[in-house]
């Protein structure tokens, strides 16, 4: 590979961006490392990484990310990592418009804006690599996950048709479904959880005390991988000549992708309500 090609990454202020910024520098990628706050763009600064602030959620961040990342680049940015991401717990009768508007315009939403604004660089060159972070909560839906399946789904769904649209300019999209990794998610969850549902109002009021104990609770869910999971397949979507369109990472990706080719919808509902 060549050691000059610029990735472009969001979300590195904590977990698998983080890790993925330090991975690929370690492999000789020029990482542009951004994050949403000042003060992960300074932490990143001072660990020698070119470093930008990029809110998903604001466009004119993101327009001033896309110059910038025009600049650092000289024009030739070889790969976007489209993984700053957050997950919204709550049953979906309990969200109200603007919450699920809200984990639409990061996930989704600002990942579209800022992928088109970086394309016609990819295009040009005549290659290029757009890696999504999805998850295995975007193809398998479980309660109480609702904003978050729903953004996870539409970010598959609008992968799959910019893969079939970029057909034969060089630029290949892939998509990463981890499991459970080890990072920040969870407790970002919590702050939304409690931030954004109407817990004692709730049909739901005596499952949410478990589910806020478990979003609490610092111990791992069961096969829960280390962020360089996510990095291994990041890395081979980067540098395999023809990248796969999937990456599953993690035990219970690979169950429940089997599991939901193989079981009848209403069996595979059974398993899918026990776990979620
Ligand atoms: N951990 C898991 O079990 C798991 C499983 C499947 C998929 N994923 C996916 O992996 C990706 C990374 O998550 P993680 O596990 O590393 O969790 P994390 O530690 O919470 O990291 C999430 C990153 O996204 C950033 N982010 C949130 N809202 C943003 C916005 N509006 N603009 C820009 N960045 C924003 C966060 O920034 P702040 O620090 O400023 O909030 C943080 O840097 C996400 O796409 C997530 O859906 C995670």
């Amino acid at each position: 590979m060549s050691p000059s090609k610029t990735v472009l990454i969001t979300g590195c202020s904590s977990g698998i961006g983080y890790h993925a910024a330090h991975a690929l520098r370690d492999h000789g990628y020029h990482v542009l490392a951004t994050a949403r706050k000042q003060r992960d763009v300074l932490r990143l600064k001072e660990e020698a990484f070119a470093a930008y602030p990029l809110d998903l959620d604001d466009s004119a961040s993101i327009a001033r990310a896309v110059m910038w990342a025009q600049e650092k680049s000289g024009g030739r940015l070889y790969a976007l990592f489209n993984n700053g991401a957050y997950g919204q717990p709550g049953a979906v009768e309990d969200l109200s418009r603007e919450v699920l508007r809200a984990q639409f315009e990061t996930n989704l939403f600002g990942t579209h804006e800022l992928t088109v604004k970086l394309l016609p660089m990819m295009i040009a060159a005549g290659e290029g690599r757009i890696i999504q972070n999805s998850s295995l909560l975007g193809f398998a839906a479980m309660p109480y996950r609702g904003a978050y399946n729903a953004s996870k789904f539409a970010l598959e769904g609008l992968s799959d048709t910019l893969r079939l649209e970029l057909e034969g300019t060089g630029v290949y999209v892939s998509i990463i479904e981890p499991g459970p990794i080890r990072s920040r998610f969870r407790s970002n969850a919590l702050k939304k959880f409690l931030e954004n549902i109407d817990r004692n109002g709730s049909r739901f009021s005596k499952f949410y005390e478990k589910k806020l104990a478990q979003l609490r609770s610092s111990e791992d869910v069961l096969f829960t991988l280390g962020p360089e999971a996510v990095t291994a397949a990041l890395l081979d979507a980067l540098e395999r000549p023809k990248p796969k369109v999937r990456y599953r990472v993690t035990l219970p990706t690979h169950l429940f992708y089997w599991l939901k080719k193989c079981l009848p919808e209403r069996v595979l509902d059974g398993v899918l309500r026990r776990v979620g």
